[in-house]
């Protein structure tokens, strides 16, 4: 092809993505409401201008699910394309080398907010269903595009909806491209992926802030016991401090521990470029991939209370609310580790203190079955683009609806294309643009492989079980 074709056809593309980028789809902030429901807005005309007969934009108590699909082709699978449009919050905004919702290109990578979590991907995914079209607009598959925008902030339209109509998760597998290369040049495919808990744990000591002079020394600072629960809760070398938590784990298996064994792993530049601290903390007796991808973790994310201002203020707070969140392996559910950690602060807590935990959304682990043919497919798109197959890996990040994609029995696909250094969540995320188009070539590659493979395997019998082997 024309090379200066080729590339004003990359132009394109990276105008188009960064219209999409451009929109402030920020779930968790009630302010941007109405530039969530703007991103579904585009995903519905994307998806209309791809030529697809049924696009539907689905409400629900929060932002609406864009819900679309291909032309019907008779004899051939059906392929699910979960996505989000939502985006984590920007701040801090002084660190952005370029503001977060204004795209840029610097050397090769586009930078914005969500340009690799989600909307990157979700666009890499539309632009490889564009490629496989033929002349007359026909897919060589069934193609169903269920894109949610509440992924960011424990939202519940998706699930309801799944839960309502759990017949639009048939299909003969489900794809899910929200994750990440192993490294530069290997690609990846995922096995596990943590739960959630999130919580907000609220202190309040007094009934108003006091003068810290007058009474300095003997009025029960609200911050101050709120960081000695939270201490309680963690020790200094990292253990978790709640009952009946490391008891429930599944450990990961001799299999899994044997892969992450080999697994190149350069620990000097994980820390320096990728956690950018000067040590790795917790339990220091388990391996780098084991604390992050198979033990449960708890964090603070952030303390509100007192006085946070300008210039100094002599108060003594009344009121303190921190939000945390556990991470969950397979072993851990949910429900019952909200329940082990308002037991665990109550305790931890002085009688005197009115202490209230608030569970604000959370998800159970998952695990997934790469044996199926789905992933050999996957396999032999990514090994004909990149030279390689996938390393099988575990995520210690959740994706809250991913159990309720395989409901109906189809095998869920859990990859990427974005880089570890993308930044998600952080300032200055950013997409690799040449991970971009090869992942537009893997996609299409897979889409005319799996509309060729997929359907004749045994393994994807609408009625087969769930292959999601994750607790209950
Ligand atoms: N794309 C991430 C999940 C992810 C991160 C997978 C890293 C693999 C590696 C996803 O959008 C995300 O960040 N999810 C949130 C969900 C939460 C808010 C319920 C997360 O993991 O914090
Ligand atoms: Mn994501």
């Amino acid at each position: 092809m024309n090379s200066t074709l080729r590339e004003s056809g990359q132009d394109r593309q990276i105008r188009e993505l960064s219209e999409f980028l451009a929109i402030p789809s920020v779930s968790a902030l009630p302010a941007h409401a109405a530039d969530c429901r703007r991103a579904a807005e585009w995903l519905r005309d994307h998806l209309h201008q791809l030529g697809c007969p049924t696009v539907d934009m689905l409400e629900g108590p929060g932002h609406p699910v864009v819900w679309g699909e291909g032309p019907q082709v008779p004899g051939k699978p059906t392929l699910l394309i979960y996505g989000h449009y939502d985006v984590q919050p920007p701040d801090p905004l002084d660190e952005w080398i370029s503001p977060p919702f204004s795209p840029t290109v610097r050397d090769g990578k586009l930078y914005a907010r969500g340009a690799s979590d989600d909307k990157g991907q979700v666009f890499c995914l539309l632009k490889a269903y564009q490629a496989v079209l033929d002349r007359g607009g026909r897919p060589p598959l069934n193609v169903h595009f269920i894109f949610e925008g509440e992924e960011e902030c424990g939202g519940t339209v998706i699930y309801e909806l799944l839960k309502r109509e759990p017949e639009r998760t048939r299909a003969d597998a489900a794809l899910v491209c929200d994750m990440s290369y192993y490294a530069p040049g290997v690609p990846a495919v995922y096995t596990a992926l943590r739960g959630l808990c999130y919580a907000e744990i609220s202190v309040r000591t007094l009934q108003r802030d006091l003068h810290s002079g007058t009474y300095g020394g003997v009025a029960p600072n609200a911050i101050e016991t709120l960081a000695r629960i939270l201490c309680a809760l963690k020790s200094e070398t990292g253990e978790i401090r709640i009952p009946g938590l490391y008891e429930a784990v599944e450990p990961p298996t001799q299999a899994e521990l044997d892969t992450w064994k080999r697994l190149p792993f350069d620990r000097e530049g994980f820390i320096r470029s990728e956690v950018t601290g000067k040590v790795l903390t917790g339990l220091q007796d388990r391996t780098v991939f084991e604390r992050v991808w198979a033990l449960p973790t708890f964090e603070i994310h952030g303390i509100r209370g007192g006085f946070v201002g300008e210039g100094a203020k002599t108060v003594i707070p009344a009121q303190a609310t921190a939000k945390v969140s556990l991470r969950l392996v397979p072993g851990n559910q949910v429900q019952e580790v909200g329940r082990a950690l308002k037991r665990a602060v109550a305790q931890a807590a002085p009688k005197w203190a009115d202490v209230e935990v608030n569970l604000l959304h959370g998800g159970d682990p998952v695990q997934v079955d790469v044996s199926t043919p789905a992933f050999e497919v996957l396999d032999e798109a990514f090994e004909s683009v990149t030279g390689r197959k996938a390393v099988q890996v575990r995520a210690g990040g959740s994706i809250p609806i991913v159990p309720e994609l395989g409901l109906a029995g189809a095998p869920v696909i859990l990859t990427g294309i974005g880089l570890p250094d993308d930044g998600l969540h952080s300032p200055n995320e950013k997409l690799d643009l040449a991970q971009l188009w090869s992942g537009v070539e893997i996609f299409s590659r897979f889409f005319r492989l799996f509309a060729e493979k997929g359907g004749s395997a045994r393994a994807y019998s609408s009625s087969g079980e769930a292959r999601f082997t994750g607790p209950e």
